[in-house]
């Protein structure tokens, strides 16, 4: 078992200029691990807490816990992944993480995975498929089908559109560095489409354009057309959307382009989207709290596209199981900083495995460059990944350490 000489946390900066924490692990074998730490702004309701200082913004506390008191309930401790994170969530003693700070508790439980992999001198991939798999026989590594978010609204952008993410989702090609280039060259036509229409290139948090439309349909629009003037076809390059809808949420309705919606019209004006759009995918299309609701949608449409939740079950499990006993997702987003140490984040996974339910990996809007998704997509089977438009380099991090793994892959197989 790897033997923790120390750990030490720091501040480094986000996508979005703010700081976030960086953590260190070294085992008495030498093996060094590092991981950083992401940060959302459309996040759910029942995610664990991310510690920000009392200005809102420094993580200098969470970075003190670490160097404090975590340091000294690990240094010198033998254990593996699951005895070091059951000791983390003993020692924060809070459901949620809010004592220490699921910041602070990821960043060790991810650099302390990486230093183990270097340790025993497997790709990081292979170790986390390790740790979920316990036979052997049953890895298969697998790039994920990755959807690009390419235009930006909701809390991601300042264009009045209420959805946050119009994703790009090219099905129809063998590589993923064939998946990347293609999109680059539809984001190089919506470009153009943009400005010939008068719009705005500006950027949202994720990358993707954020044009101030008049409406989430013509956003849509654009990318159907920009899909076409790339010289694409349609029936390769699909579309998803990541709602959001909790973040529009209001008075018990759905304020939306100047209509108060109930979850059922909602569910209708999905329906008519999907009849129109090549929509293969609809995150978090109702509220966070709308188990009932977002169940309707899944019978209505789950049998063709992807219901995924998000911050209805925020990678926790016990909302995760209340998600399954309703019925009310066919997929499952995974961000690990949601639950705070990567064995939740497994189970999570496992748990919706077990339950035929697709998983679906995903970055948050504030990202660093650190790829730990891309190894934890591949590792464990992942149908689908995220990680923005494939143009800055946080997103492309992702993109490319699958692209690495890709090629790794192909070549074990020689
Ligand atoms: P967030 O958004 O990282 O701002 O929460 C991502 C998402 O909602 O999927
Ligand atoms: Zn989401």
């Amino acid at each position: 078992m790897p033997k923790i000489s120390s750990i030490k946390a720091e501040e480094t900066t986000d996508s979005r200029g703010n700081s976030t924490l960086l953590a260190t692990c070294l085992l008495a074998s030498g093996a060094l691990g590092s991981a950083s730490v992401p940060s959302g702004t459309s996040t759910g309701r029942h995610e664990a807490c991310e510690l920000r200082d009392p200005d809102g913004k420094g993580v200098q506390k969470a970075i003190k816990n670490v160097n404090e008191e975590i340091v000294k309930a690990v240094m010198g401790k033998e254990v593996d992944q699951t005895a070091l994170d059951e000791l983390l969530i003993k020692l924060d003693g809070t459901k949620n993480k809010s004592r220490l700070g699921a910041n602070a508790i990821l960043g060790v439980s991810l650099a302390f995975a990486r230093a183990t992999a270097k340790e025993r001198n497997l790709e990081l991939y292979e170790h986390l498929a390790n740790l979920y798999f316990r036979d052997e026989n049953a890895r298969k590594y697998k790039i994920p089908e990755p959807a690009f978010n390419v235009l930006n609204g909701g809390k991601h952008a300042k264009n009045g559109l209420a959805f946050q993410e119009f994703l790009l989702i090219p099905i129809g090609f063998n590589t993923i560095m064939e998946k990347v280039e293609v999109t680059q060259k539809i984001i190089v036509s919506l470009k153009d489409l943009l400005l010939q229409n008068g719009q705005s290139i500006e950027l949202g948090d994720e990358g993707g354009f954020a044009p101030k439309l008049k409406s989430n349909e013509e956003a849509l629009e654009y990318l159907g057309k920009a899909i076409s003037a790339a010289g694409y076809d349609t029936q390769k390059v699909k579309l998803g959307i990541d709602v959001a809808a909790s973040s529009f949420w209001k008075n018990e309705h759905y304020a939306i382009e100047g209509k108060m919606l109930n979850a059922g019209e909602m569910i209708s004006m999905y329906e008519k989207l999907c009849g129109k759009h090549e929509i293969i995918s609809i995150e978090d299309g109702l509220n966070e709290e709308d188990f009932a609701g977002f169940a309707q949608m899944n019978k209505k449409l789950g049998g063709k596209i992807n219901i995924v939740g998000d911050d209805l079950t925020v990678t926790n499990v016990e909302l995760i199981k209340k998600a399954i006993e309703n019925k009310s997702i066919n997929t499952l987003l995974i961000k690990p900083n949601q639950i705070g140490t990567l064995s939740e984040t497994l189970a999570a996974i496992k748990l919706a495995r077990e339950n035929n339910i697709k998983i679906f990996v995903s970055h948050r809007s504030g990202e660093t460059v650190d790829s730990f998704i891309a190894d934890l997509s591949v590792a464990v089977g992942a149908e689908f990944i995220k990680a923005g438009a494939p143009t800055r380099p946080e997103r492309m991090a992702k993109y490319n350490r699958l692209i690495e793994i890709e090629k790794e892959i192909s070549r074990s197989k020689i």
